[in-house]
């Protein structure tokens, strides 16, 4: 990869960690049931994967994990601080980071210059961008709060329909984006 283009991979991350920030500002919708919310800037985590691969989508969602750790007001609602890796939402946070490089993996394994069918990439978000985080936040938020295991699993089938059509949103508007600034694999 050229310096160019490095250059403009990383101004991208940067784009989509300030991306991810202003999905924030959308008001959570919190639960009786569980102290989980329901949020957008999930969307901003599967996005990150899709347009930049596993690794510029992972440093931008290091850097927004990072200044969340560092206590900058990042997450929805303004909060922040390294609590909130400790907290009943910290395992829904440290898989966010692990995102950009699941969806990266199975979308990079087709050749640079080919584009995965639409079924596919949606499949992949579908899986890693929102079934794996909300059972790994699952089993995080039971070890927390101390729910029964199956209780907290299926406390989260709540997030499933939002969940879905944040990664049907994301899946259309990262098609696009990638047409758009004429991204390929090559820039991975
Ligand atoms: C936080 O702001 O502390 C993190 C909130 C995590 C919310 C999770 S992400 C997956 C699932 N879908 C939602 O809309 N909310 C939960």
């Amino acid at each position: 990869m050229t310096n160019n283009k490095k250059i403009k991979m990383l101004t991208y991350s940067a784009m989509m960690t300030a991306f991810i920030i202003v999905l924030g500002f959308f008001p959570a919708i919190p639960l009786g049931f569980i102290p989980v919310p329901i949020v957008l800037q999930n969307m901003g985590i599967m996005m990150s994967g899709e347009l930049l691969g596993s690794k510029y989508g992972t440093a931008s969602v290091f850097s927004f994990l990072f200044l969340v750790l560092l206590g900058v007001p990042v997450l929805t609602g303004g909060a922040g601080g390294a609590a909130h890796f400790l907290g009943p939402t910290g395992g829904y946070l440290i898989a966010w980071l692990f995102v950009p490089l699941l969806i990266g993996f199975f979308l990079e394994k087709r050749s640079a210059r080919l584009s995965n069918p639409w079924w596919f990439e949606l499949s992949v978000v579908i899986i890693a961008g929102a079934l794996f985080v909300d059972v790994i936040g699952s089993f995080w938020l039971s070890w927390q709060t101390h729910l029964p295991i199956l209780t907290s699993l299926s406390s989260n089938l709540v997030f499933i329909p939002g969940d879905l059509i944040k990664a049907i949103l994301s899946v259309i508007i990262i098609r696009r984006l990638r047409k758009s600034l004429r991204l390929d694999g090559t820039d991975r």
